[in-house]
This record gives structure tokens, sequence and C-alpha cells, in this order.
């Protein structure tokens, strides 16, 4: 099952908002970045209807679901314009190309730990897949206590002129991991309240994110015991 996150918007609203953020007079740039955006969001398309033809797979092989469910989302046009000015850059589509690879994201939330792992495998093993970065917040999580798996993998997409390679960020996580993430993120962005407020529950959260891990751990060990027998 594949949730959009938040409505895509389309290349007119996408234009329109670039155009008033980066100016008239960068229509050219403009048209070779939605050209990449809706390339980015069938790269996207690829992915989930990979994971979602494994996630079959694996069902009817072991009778058992890795994936709980996803998500996707395509990254708003002032978000990436803050993205570039933050590593250095004007908005420029040579800039984007090579330095933002999470245009296009997709969430995978798994039932237990070792699903992680397992879809992780089944996906980057595939010929027309690249992992193109990976970083393992589970194996080290963050100091926060925020634990996935991110990836970003390059996959072909068929356009009208053929194939091109591109970037797709994927971010694994199980529901445990997922439920801290959502609601440290909603307390820490979206609470009014001032950060030093919300710092002092830092080490609290960063328990939490421990103690679900460990019940996490727990009911995989129950489902383990269960499926042997
Ligand atoms: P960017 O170029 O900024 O994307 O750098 P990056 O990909 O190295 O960033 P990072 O690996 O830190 O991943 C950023 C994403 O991970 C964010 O958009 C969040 O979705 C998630 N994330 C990272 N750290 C935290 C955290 O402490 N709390 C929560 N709730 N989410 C986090
Ligand atoms: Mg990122």
């Amino acid at each position: 099952m594949i949730l959009q996150r938040e409505n895509i918007p389309n290349i007119n609203q996408i234009s329109t908002e670039l155009s008033r953020i980066i100016g008239d007079d960068r229509s050219n740039e403009i048209r070779q970045f939605f050209t990449y955006y809706q390339q980015c969001q069938a790269g996207a398309n690829e992915i989930g209807t990979k994971l979602d033809n494994l996630d079959s797979e694996f069902q009817m092989r072991d009778n058992h679901n890795p994936i709980h469910h996803m998500e996707t989302r395509m990254k708003a046009p002032q978000s990436l314009v803050r993205k570039l000015a933050k590593k250095g850059y004007d908005f420029n589509f040579n800039a984007i190309k090579d330095n933002i690879f999470d245009i296009a994201g997709i969430r995978v939330i798994t039932n237990y730990l070792n699903d992680i792992d397992t879809v992780e495998q089944a996906l980057t093993q595939q010929t027309d897949i690249t992992v193109i970065k990976r970083k393992d917040y589970i194996t080290n999580p963050k100091p926060s206590g925020y634990r996935s798996l991110h990836l970003v993998v390059s996959v072909p997409v068929f356009r009208t002129d053929g194939p091109v390679d591109t970037p797709v960020e994927i971010q694994l996580r199980t529901v445990g991991m997922d439920m801290w993430a959502s609601l440290e993120h909603k307390l820490r962005y979206k609470t009014k309240v001032d950060s030093a407020k919300i710092e002092k529950y830092g080490d609290q959260l960063k328990q939490y994110s421990g103690e679900l891990n460990h019940i996490e751990t727990q009911m995989q060990a129950i489902f383990e015991d269960l499926q042997e027998n």
C-alpha cells in the first residue's frame, strides 16, 4: 500500500512558485528543472512498484509481509531552494542534479526489524538498481535517538528518448521507529514552544527511542518463535 504523503504540486504550480522565488528571467532553467522533477517522480513510482511486487512475493512465499506501508513525497520547491542555499548554491539545474538526491522520496515502514534488511537486500540486488548513498542510523542512531536506514538509489526511468538514471531517496524504518520519528518531529518542529524548552526533554525522547527498540526486538523474537512452530 503506497500513500501519497501530500498532494504533489502540478507542474504549473511549481513553475509559478519557482518564478516567484528565483525570478521570471530564469524560465529556461525552470523548464529544465521540472522535466527533471517529473523524471524523479517517475523514479519513485518505479521503486514503489518494485517494493510492492517484492512484498507480494514474500507474502506468497513466507506468508509474511515485510512492508507495513509506504509513503511517497516530492520535495516542495521552497524546501529545495532552502536546501540549495544551505549547501551554498543558487538555484541552478546542475547544482540540483549534482547535490540534491531527495527530490523524490519513499518511506518504507516495515513490520519487524529484520524486515528492513530483507527489503534492502531484495531491492538493491536487482540489476537495474545502484546504491549511491547509504546511511545506517539503526546501527548508529543519531544523537537525538533517531533510527532509520537511509538509502539513495539510482533507477533507470524510460523516457520517450531512452533510459535515464534517476536518484530516489528511500528511508526504511520499522513501525516503532516511525512512531518515534513522527512524534518527535511534531514535538520539535510543530509545537509552538521555544527550542530551549524542548531540549530539556531531549534525554527522555532518546531514552524512549531505546525502549521502543527493545520492545521491537522482543516482539520480533515472539514472531520468530511462532513462525518456527
Ligand atoms: P540532507 O542533504 O539534509 O538530506 O542530508 P542527509 O540526507 O544527510 O540528512 P539525514 O541523513 O540527516 O536525513 C534527513 C532526514 O532524516 C530528515 O528529512 C528526516 O526525515 C530524518 N531525520 C534525520 N534526523 C532526524 C531526527 O533527529 N528526528 C526526526 N524525527 N527525523 C530525522
Ligand atoms: Mg536527505
